[in-house]
């Protein structure tokens, strides 16, 4: 048995109270995946031939961001210096929480969402104002802007929200962008391909919005980490200074571009899913089960108190699902990736038999 030796070195409080490690969930190669919010049927083609293409003196190189970031800042119709590259979302999140988060600063967002959201915040030892979704999965936008008076630091948004699929209209984002001058407005919009509502043109309009988006999701980009950040230049600037030098591989470089010159590649999947989500939707009102209505590549049902053994039944044939019953406090509450509508009919065929 190897023993592991004592450390003696004190730990960041802040690392200290975060809650147990939790290792990401392994062994999901070969199933059915409707779990993770990815992409069912992979990436573009033209992305793994771009990517065959690269030569080992591309490896060998620290890489370079200039040409995809000014490539990309065109595919997303803004300046080079609106953007910056990130690895994941997820570290486009941790940027924001490293350059505008002090300890003890308020940052507000509202449950459940994307639970990275905290965790970076509490990560960088802010406190967290946490307003909740009602039971209609409602954004609770009045109570977000009188919290905002308060002038927190950073207010975390997903658009569309993860779990809850809510979307929120442009004009309650407006009020929010408006009320809030002293609040840094990071509006997430990781699952924009699916949603087709955007703020990002409004990065022009408003000095303390950040948008942020991914290749993880519609463009099945999640195994090469590329995430997006948009704002003001000035913004960007301040948050350039904070970045790692190199957050973002050379793979995920030539995969984004190929991506987004194959856009149609995504467009054509995103129109798979809303029908595939039509079918669910329609399949699960059939069966009497609740389920929200979503702007996301995903479908949050309540499943009751049957939802353990019924996620366990789905495993063993090969299909996951995401059990979110801790956001809510209570079984029943499981989140549907959507994919294609033949993994749909596999997915609607297992849960009649075992409802
Ligand atoms: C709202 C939201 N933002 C960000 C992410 C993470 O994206 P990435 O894989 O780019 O880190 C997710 C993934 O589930 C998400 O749901």
């Amino acid at each position: 048995m190897i023993r592991s030796v004592k450390s003696e070195v004190p730990v960041r409080l802040t690392v200290k109270r975060l809650g147990e490690y939790h290792a990401p969930i392994e062994g999901r190669a070969g199933k059915l995946r409707l779990d993770f919010n990815e992409n069912t049927i992979g990436c573009s083609p033209a992305v793994r031939r771009a990517l065959a293409r690269m030569t080992r003196e591309n490896l060998a190189m620290y890489p370079e961001y200039e040409a995809t970031t000014r490539r990309l800042a065109r595919f997303f119709r803004v300046r080079p210096a609106e953007l910056v590259l990130a690895n994941g979302a997820d570290d486009a999140l941790r940027l924001i929480a490293d350059t505008y988060v002090e300890k003890g600063s308020a940052v507000l967002l509202a449950e459940p969402t994307f639970t990275m959201y905290r965790f970076y915040a509490e990560l960088a030892g802010a406190r967290v104002v946490a307003l909740r979704y009602d039971d209609s999965m409602r954004f609770p936008l009045d109570q977000a802007l009188q919290a905002l008076r308060r002038r927190p630091r950073v207010l975390f948004l997903a658009n569309p929200n993860n779990p809850t699929g809510t979307l929120l209209a442009l004009e309650s984002l407006r009020r929010i962008l408006a009320g809030a001058p002293q609040t840094l407005v990071v509006v997430d919009e990781a699952y924009y391909e699916f949603s087709r509502a955007t703020v990002l043109p409004w990065i022009r309009r408003f000095g303390n919005l950040v948008v942020v988006r991914t290749f993880s999701k519609a463009a099945g980009l999640a195994g090469l980490r590329l995430g997006c950040l948009f704002a003001s230049q000035e913004v960007m600037d301040v948050m350039r200074r904070a970045c790692s030098p190199f957050p973002v591989n050379t793979a995920a470089l030539v995969a984004a571009e190929a991506a987004v010159r194959d856009a149609r590649f995504v467009r054509n999947y995103a129109r798979e899913v809303s029908r595939s989500k039509q079918a669910l939707a329609g399949a699960l009102e059939r069966m009497k089960i609740p389920v929200f209505p979503s702007a996301g590549n995903f479908l949050l049902a309540d499943f009751g108190v049957r939802a353990p053994r019924l996620l366990m039944g789905l495993e063993r044939q090969g299909i996951l699902l995401r059990d979110r019953s801790s956001d809510f406090g209570r079984a029943g509450y499981v989140r549907i990736t959507v994919g294609t509508r033949a993994q749909t009919q596999r997915l609607i065929g297992a849960l009649k038999r075992l409802w």
